[in-house]
């Protein structure tokens, strides 16, 4: 049996009585690598927004490890929002935050209030930070202000945030859309590693189709709300990327 990390069945959502997704259903199994392409304005963020339940689907299903995400509640709701990662695209670092607090924050959900506010975290906590901080290449920067970062900095910040987590599907809205050519490839070559060495899922939204076709394994395109193709990214064919794009 295939191990889908993650299906999405009939999703519809509209803004105002206008649907911007319309009936959108696929399955993505776990360790898959998915870039989302599709024009501006197509549902790209939309989308991902419905699956980490940011926005509520008027309808369909998303499936979590088999578990409907849109169903849960509670404590449920929150184990299972802890398999998934968010990422954006303009990074959503804290200026005024040492680069550690901006990767332990996301901790702070799991603690009462008291300890929140005192921003009590453990040294478990402490350590995974600095071991991600490590890992993408900015432990020097650990105790320095998040606003002397470079942008391609505060996304790798954005990315040790998200994988302290511990995240089984890393979701990505447009994130090198800010960043030099240099910092996409640094980034890029950075989630596919996460995809290759710690099995991470990643559904990407990218508005370059060549990062898709260099970094993907599949490729899921949407026009107008709707699904125009979702396949091996080497058999995506120019003529379906015109259409696309049209
Ligand atoms: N908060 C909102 N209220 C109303 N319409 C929205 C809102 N957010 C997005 N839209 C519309 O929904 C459609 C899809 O937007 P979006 O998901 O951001 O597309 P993409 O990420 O592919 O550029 C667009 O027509 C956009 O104008
Ligand atoms: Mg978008």
């Amino acid at each position: 049996m295939t191990n889908y990390n993650l299906i999405v069945k009939n999703l519809t959502m509209s803004y105002n009585d206008k649907d911007v997704l319309d009936d959108i259903s696929f399955q993505i199994e776990k360790g898959d690598f998915v870039a989302v392409l599709g024009k501006s304005g197509a549902g790209k963020s939309t989308l991902l927004k419905c699956i980490n339940k940011l926005l509520i689907s008027r309808k369909g299903e998303i499936l979590i490890n088999g578990n409907d995400i849109l169903k849960e509640k509670g404590k449920t709701l929150q184990n299972t929002r802890k398999k998934i990662s968010f990422i954006f695209q303009d990074y959503n670092i804290l200026d005024n935050l040492y680069t550690i607090d901006n990767v332990l924050t996301p901790f702070l959900a799991n603690k009462n209030f008291f300890s929140s506010l005192l921003n009590n975290y453990t040294k478990e906590e402490y350590s995974l930070a600095i071991k991600y901080l490590g890992k993408v290449g900015l432990i020097d920067e650990a105790y320095r202000k998040s606003k002397y970062l470079s942008g391609g900095q505060k996304q790798r910040v954005a990315i040790a945030k998200a994988i302290c987590q511990k995240p089984e599907i890393l979701l990505a809205d447009e994130p090198v859309s800010n960043l030099d050519q240099k910092n996409t490839e640094d980034i890029m070559n950075l989630f596919a590693t996460l995809n290759k060495k710690k099995n991470i899922t990643i559904l990407m939204n990218l508005h370059d189709v060549d990062l898709a076709k260099k970094y993907s394994k599949k490729i899921l395109g949407i026009k107008n709300g709707k699904i125009l193709f979702y396949k091996k990214t080497e058999c995506v064919t120019d003529e379906e990327l015109i259409q696309l794009y049209n």
